[in-house]
């Protein structure tokens, strides 16, 4: 059977990509990520996409006229390398209806907080709002994608305790570690064909 074509779309650091493309040689055989497509020309991503040799490009959103006119574009370079799963990855950009229907059940984003927990929030915001709100676990969700923002249907989340002394940087690095378990396990399980979605809910099979 052939591989699943992972595409990642970015916008800055790129350490979820990076994990993706460790996870995916190492312990995903059906899976392979075939492009990084970022909106943004000096994202730290693509100097990563370079030292491990994954074609990556920049589709630049300021230089479309229209937001349909951009995802079109990536639409096409994910075509061009032959991408059936979509993973975004600290992509910092909302994406239409057109795009999220393209791709339905086949896109993923991944959350820094247990979701629907903390939903609509953006990197540092989410770890503060965590600390201030005196939950005492914290963690990661990878969900499908629909039009409603940080809303779709869960396939894993990992879970972490609040220490006592956390502040937003030290909660923002443990949650990262489970960041890149919790992607590399998801695409595992799509590119076993193990998921089934149910209106809200994510069956894994053989579980
Ligand atoms: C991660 O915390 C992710 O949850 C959020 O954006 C951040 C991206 O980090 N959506 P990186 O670029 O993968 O290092």
């Amino acid at each position: 059977m052939s591989k699943v074509g992972v595409g990642v779309l970015a916008s800055g650091r790129g350490s979820n990509f990076e994990a993706l493309v460790r996870a995916t040689r190492k312990d995903i055989p059906d899976a392979e990520v075939r492009v990084l497509v970022c909106n943004v020309p000096d994202a730290l991503a693509l100097r990563r996409a370079e030292a491990d040799d994954i074609p990556h490009l920049v589709v630049n959103h300021k230089k479309f006229d229209s937001r349909k006119a951009f995802e079109e574009e990536v639409v096409k370079e994910l075509n061009r390398h032959d991408v059936r799963l979509v993973c975004l990855a600290g992509f910092m950009r909302i994406l239409s209806p057109y795009f999220v229907h393209h791709y339905e059940s086949r896109i993923m984003n991944i959350h820094p907080s247990l979701l629907p927990a903390f939903a609509g929030l953006q990197g540092m915001q989410v770890h503060r709002a965590v600390l201030e709100s005196g939950a005492k676990i914290t963690g990661c969700t990878v969900h499908f994608v629909t039009d409603d923002v940080d809303a779709g249907p869960i396939v894993v989340q990992r879970a972490i305790q609040v220490r006592e002394d956390d502040t937003p940087d030290s909660l923002a690095v443990r949650v990262l570690l489970e960041e890149h378990q919790a992607y590399a396990r998801a695409v595992k399980l799509y590119a076993e064909n193990r998921l089934q979605v149910e209106g809200r809910r994510v069956r894994v099979l053989g579980e």
